[in-house]
């Protein structure tokens, strides 16, 4: 649906975006993550065709998407800081932008900032003014704003940023909605992790100018995480003990201890093996558990590599 072609992108002899490319198919949430400052916004501004790129290309559906004005017609958006008219009621604000859209007043306009209202449970305040909106009821407003035209795809530039968990919540469920009932394909912008994960199917991580990671959230997880052995032991003197006994063992790859807890990473053999070769040893085991690095540890790792080259 949107394909992104070795983009650059340098601000007074800074770059931003160093040669990034992805696509973005029909049907996906996609999930652009990246530290703040690492170009998100930027390569958005670039894709709706708000912002030139140094070089590269954007298509979208074959052709260029910032030149297109019929193309564009077919993309909502909901940038940070997007305003509202704060005199105005939720309906009024949601007929200004319908005219806005070209679509006719009347019944049918009537109706579609009604299933509006309803689809974000604002119907019963709508003839309030804006003003009086809680930062989560507005934020709520501008997503269905940005829908009113039916757009093919929805670009939304960190929409639950500086909202109350609670508030954060609703916008995700919201996103997760128009995937699943509208089929609608979405392009996230986000600097949570955690939010990218509930909500994306893809996601790409941006950093330094170039994209360190393109994938499903399953498969990043997969590829970049280790299954870890965690094992806790009687007290800190055994800890030890059992450290200098397991890192000679040559299917251990890793081993890691904090204080009587000790992380182990396997290969090629499993925990069973691990635990009877302790036990045989005589080392004192108090629990031996399976888990796998979070995908947060994986970002983390992502961007903690890349400082690392930087410096
Ligand atoms: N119009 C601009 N002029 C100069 N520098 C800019 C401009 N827009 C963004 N930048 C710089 O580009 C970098 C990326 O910014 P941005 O795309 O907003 O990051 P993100 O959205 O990931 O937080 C930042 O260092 C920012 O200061
Ligand atoms: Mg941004």
């Amino acid at each position: 649906m949107i394909e992104i072609q070795n983009l650059t992108k340098t601000f007074n002899g800074k770059t931003v975006l160093n040669g990034i490319s992805f696509e973005v198919k029909e049907g996906e949430i996609f999930g652009y993550l990246g530290p703040n400052g690492a170009g998100k916004t930027t390569t958005m501004r670039i894709i709706l065709g708000l912002l030139k790129p140094t070089s590269g290309n954007v298509l979208g559906q074959g052709q260029n998407l910032g030149e297109n004005e019929e193309l564009r017609t077919k993309v909502g958006v909901l940038l940070e800081n997007d305003g509202l008219y704060e005199q105005l009621s939720a309906h009024e604000n949601l007929d200004y932008y319908a005219q806005l859209y070209g679509i006719s007043e009347g019944v049918a306009r009537k109706r579609r900032i009604g299933e509006l209202l309803d689809f974000v449970g604002l119907s019963d305040r709508m003839a309030e003014k804006v003003g009086t909106y809680s930062k989560g009821m507005k934020q709520k407003l501008r997503l269905v704003r940005s829908k009113i035209h039916n757009p093919d795809i929805l670009f939304f530039d960190e929409p639950s940023s500086g909202l109350d968990p609670e508030a954060q919540r609703m916008v995700r469920d919201l996103i997760l909605r128009l995937s699943k009932e509208e089929k609608r394909t979405v392009f996230l912008n986000s600097h949570d992790l955690d939010e990218v994960q509930r909500v994306c199917t893809k996601i790409a991580i941006l950093q330094d100018g170039e994209i360190k990671a393109y994938d499903t959230v399953e498969h990043l997880r997969r590829r970049f995480s280790k299954p870890i052995v965690e094992i806790t032991f009687v007290d800190n003197e055994e800890s030890k003990r059992a450290v200098d006994f397991i890192s000679a063992l040559e299917y251990i790859s890793f081993c890691e201890a904090e204080n009587a807890k000790v992380a182990v990473t396997l290969k090629g053999k499993d925990t069973s093996t691990l635990l009877s070769t302790l036990m045989g040893a005589g080392i004192k085991v108090e629990e031996i558990k399976k888990t796998s690095k979070s995908l947060e540890d994986v970002y983390l790792d992502i961007i903690h590599k890349g400082r690392e080259q930087n410096e």
